[in-house]
């Protein structure tokens, strides 16, 4: 076993750390405040190869491996959550799936755009009355002639309110349940295409998330993603992934309350010392140091295990299990170390605790990912 990361893969961790700590951390508080997209930084990050990090080179991508990845989306994270997610969102949910699945044109057409940061994209399979339950789809595509006519309407899709492209879900033949699902290639600006104002939301508020309205969209046949009635294939095996992003930004987040609070522990004083020297003190960062290593190295192996072309969907919901949880533990410790000033929006504790909360939710909540887990356990019995 090695625990060495590779010279490229040090080298975009350093990439990715220079980059959060210079331009994204002295922006993420007035991000959160002010509920802003951060355009110029993914802008940036799409010119140091963030975008499109597992993206071939052929398709204008970074070329590099899924652990390169998970060190960078921590980096992000850890500097701000809702920067992290639309880079995740990007990566996971839209270059991946088209990478694997998409044919030769949709590839030449879309990855360089992605990866170039030209466009951006979305991913959406939840809605109104589909969420943990994803084979409840409602929206419809049928064709007609050489189109898909597509309605329907898709919630909470991140990135939804700024992307160019949609990685979408819908029935093509409702009597087939789960197999009846196909995946489609949807631009944004197609006629028939309107979304919500941005969801109002406790965390993560630099990540605009919105509904998705539908009405008769009108797609070219060659819109499909996969195969016809594969698609629920490619959403799971897609969100797979996606959970190996989102477990990389939960830790990001930990370690933002680590390495805050111990800061922040290192100059309070109370009954005459630093707050650091307080045993109460210092277990709690004991136990965040212990936990996000923890964190770490399941992130690691789950794209590990992806990057070396073995099954990866239980590690990747283990350790989007484990992280999320560990990520909200330390959100709650960060604010207990400041204390009154851990209440308080002029400190980033309150931030963080409130960015860890959707890591148990979206991309499949806590519950799911149990659900998965132990389906594998049943399997492997
Ligand atoms: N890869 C490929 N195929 C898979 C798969 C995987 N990981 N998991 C399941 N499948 C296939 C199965 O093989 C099966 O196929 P066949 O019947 O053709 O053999 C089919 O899918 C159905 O499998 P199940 O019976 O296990 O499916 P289910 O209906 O019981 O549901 C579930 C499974 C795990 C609960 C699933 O619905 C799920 O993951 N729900 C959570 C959805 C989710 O994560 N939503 C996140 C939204 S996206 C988001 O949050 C993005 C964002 O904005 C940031």
């Amino acid at each position: 076993m090695n625990f060495s990361l590779s010279e490229e893969q040090q080298f975009l961790q350093k990439t990715a750390r220079d980059f959060a700590r210079s331009e994204v951390l002295p922006q993420a508080a007035k991000i959160d405040a002010e509920h802003k997209h951060p355009k110029e930084i993914v802008d940036k990050m799409a010119q140091i190869g963030l975008m499109g990090i597992a993206v071939s080179d052929e398709h204008g991508g970074s070329g590099m491996d899924n652990v390169s990845y998970v060190l960078a989306i921590e980096e992000i994270a850890r500097a701000c959550a809702s920067t992290a997610v639309i880079m995740s969102v990007n990566n996971s949910l839209v270059c991946d799936p088209i990478s694997r699945y998409g044919s030769d044109a949709q590839k030449a057409k879309w990855l360089p755009l992605l990866a170039s940061g030209k466009k951006l994209g979305c991913f959406a399979i939840s809605e109104p009355e589909a969420g943990s339950d994803a084979a409840a789809q409602t929206t419809l595509a049928t064709l007609e002639g050489d189109e898909w006519v597509i309605s329907g309407t898709k919630n909470w899709i991140t990135n939804g309110p700024v992307a160019d492209v949609c990685v979408l879900m819908a029935m093509t033949d409702k009597s087939q349940g789960h197999r009846g699902i196909s995946a489609f290639l949807l631009p944004m600006d197609a006629p028939g295409v309107s979304t919500s104002p941005p969801d109002e939301k406790l965390g993560i508020r630099g990540s605009k998330s919105c509904q998705i309205f539908l009405e008769n969209v009108r797609l070219p046949k060659d819109a499909l993603l996969g195969a016809l009635g594969k698609g629920f294939g490619v959403a799971m095996s897609t969100l797979d992934g996606g959970r190996i992003g989102i477990a990389a930004q939960a830790l990001g987040i930990a370690r933002a309350c680590l390495e805050d609070g111990l800061e922040y522990s290192l100059q309070r004083k109370t009954f005459g010392k630093p707050i650091a020297e307080h045993q109460s003190i210092q277990w709690k960062l004991a136990d965040m140091a212990t936990e996000v290593d923890a964190a770490r190295l399941l992130v690691l192996k789950a794209a590990h295990l992806k990057d070396t072309g073995k099954p990866y969907g239980k590690a990747a919901a283990i350790a989007k299990l484990f992280a999320s949880d560990i990520a909200n533990k330390a959100g709650r410790e960060c604010i207990q170390i400041f204390g009154g000033n851990g209440f308080v929006t002029e400190y980033p504790a309150e931030r963080h605790f409130r960015d860890a909360k959707i890591t148990e939710i979206y991309e499949g909540t806590s519950e799911i990912q149990r659900l998965v887990i132990t389906n594998y356990l049943r399997k492997e019995a």
